[in-house]
């Protein structure tokens, strides 16, 4: 018999009182108990990057996290990056405006690792952004986009958008 326990999770600043099995993976937490489906399931073993949010303000792959690791801190999902009275973050609208994604599954990692990036201050150069986005894979190919995508959110960034 597996163990359950009550875990109290912070999720776009909205508290979900939860009871999990201990071993339940913080993505798995996050689609099936807190019915934020936005981060995706790719592969479950930490090689796509489909399930990337963020704990403490920072990237992580919610697939190889715990969510037992992440009670008391912060996490944020894609659903939880608009303004409340729902604006589009810089990120979201960059990836509109270059057209970069096409089925959409692996754009919510590629858009929180996106925030991530610039916030890490990974994003000054093509090059620097293809290496510091390379956790996430798009099998529809629309890296061009991408990379135009994040060089121009991170130039909206330094105007004073916020991330
Ligand atoms: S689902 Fe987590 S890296 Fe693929
Ligand atoms: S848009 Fe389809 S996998 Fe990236």
């Amino acid at each position: 018999m597996s163990a359950t326990r009550p875990l109290t999770l912070e999720v776009n600043g909205k508290r979900h009182d939860l009871r999990l099995d201990t071993r339940t993976t913080l993505l798995d937490a996050l689609r099936e108990h807190a019915f934020l489906p936005g981060t995706k399931k790719g592969c479950d073993q930490g090689q796509c990057g489909a399930c990337t949010v963020h704990v403490g303000g920072e990237r992580v792959l919610s697939c190889l996290t715990l969510a037992a690791q992440a009670e008391g801190r912060q996490i944020m999902t894609i659903e939880g990056l608009q303004t409340r009275d729902g604006v589009m973050h810089a990120v979201q609208s960059a990836f509109m405006d270059h057209d970069a994604f096409q089925c959409g599954f692996c754009t919510p990692g590629q858009i929180m690792s996106a925030v991530a990036c610039i916030r890490e201050g990974h994003a000054n150069s093509d090059d620097e952004i293809r290496e510091y986005m390379s956790g996430n894979i798009c099998r529809c190919g629309a890296y061009p986009h991408i990379v135009a995508a994040v060089r121009d959110a991170a130039g909206r960034v330094k105007k004073g958008a916020v991330l």
